[in-house]
């Protein structure tokens, strides 16, 4: 069977959800409304992040891990002509926040801090610092309206989900703590977006920047590693880093995120 697109996947969610809207018959006025701005702000929220998590800790492991056992090397400075490195998990998701911000597209921002960055233009300051530290007392994400920039804002917890997001800020050398452990809380991922509702469309909309922005980043991976010496350059195609030196498309990890995220994507879609 071939297996179905990206966008093929989100009108299936669209066909399922109008099909469970259609068991309850509306009057048509009310059906229209029914189908504009029908999901909170936190809703698409949870979805998105829920997708973020999966991706974030794919990539962690099953390219980052994996492939650092198979030789490929990954570093902060891995945008540097003379670095033959691919992005760290955190610039992973630079990368999808910068593609969103500018395709400009869905006007949806991203970015991942934490109270002890390596980074300092990362630590939380501010009302998120304030967030961030009730995050610390209860793990439970923060949803809350950001006066300022006008922002409905989210956070939620980042996880030390792979030993590698452990031994690696443990031994930066300008980590600001060292004592990082499996399951650790490091930071929290921020959203934001500047309305309170989003339509269907617009849910997908922001779901769609995620995934597109995810797959360019990995497509500038894959750019910048043709580029290597010919000896260090990777294969490229179905295979995983576990199965060798080798990359997969971003088609390939994408699908791999989609079959992960996809049950809880529809679950928050369909409301169930
Ligand atoms: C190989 C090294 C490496 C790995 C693996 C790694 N990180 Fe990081 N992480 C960094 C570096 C370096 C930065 C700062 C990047 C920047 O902003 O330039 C960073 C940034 C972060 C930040 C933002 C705050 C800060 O520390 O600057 C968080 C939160 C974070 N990482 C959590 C994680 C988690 C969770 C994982 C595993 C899923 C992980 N990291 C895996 C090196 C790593």
């Amino acid at each position: 069977m071939k297996t179905l697109s990206k966008r093929t996947k989100l009108t299936y969610f669209g066909g399922l959800l109008l099909a469970a809207m259609s068991c309850t018959p509306l009057p048509e006025e009310t059906a229209s409304e029914a189908s504009d701005k029908m999901y909170s702000i936190e809703e698409a929220f949870e979805i998105v992040a829920a997708e973020n998590d999966v991706a974030r800790t794919l990539y962690t492991k099953a390219i980052v891990g994996a492939g650092k056992k198979q030789g490929l090397k990954f570093h902060e400075d891995w945008e540097k002509d003379e670095v033959e490195a691919g992005p760290l998990p955190a610039l992973f998701l630079r990368g999808i926040a910068g593609d969103i911000r500018k395709k400009g597209e869905v006007p949806l921002g991203l970015f991942l801090g934490s109270d002890f960055p390596v980074r300092k233009s990362n630590k939380f300051v501010g009302k998120q610092a304030e967030l961030f530290a009730a995050i610390r007392e209860d793990g439970k994400p923060k949803y809350f309206y950001d006066e300022e920039n006008q922002l409905y804002t989210a956070m939620f917890p980042d996880f030390a989900a792979a030993a590698p997001c452990v031994n690696c800020h443990n031994e930066h050398p300008e980590t600001t703590k060292t004592d990082w452990a499996l399951g650790d809380i490091m930071g929290a991922t921020t959203w934001t977006y500047p309305s309170d509702s989003v339509s269907f469309d617009e849910l997908q909309g922001i779901i769609m920047a995620y995934r597109d922005g995810a797959a360019a980043t990995f497509q500038t991976y894959l750019d910048k590693a043709a580029g290597f010496k010919e000896s260090d350059v990777p294969a490229v195609g179905a295979t995983w880093p576990v199965g060798g030196y080798s990359l997969p498309t971003p088609d390939v990890f994408l699908d791999s995120v989609n079959e992960l995220a996809s049950e809880k994507t529809l679950k928050g879609i369909l409301k169930i």
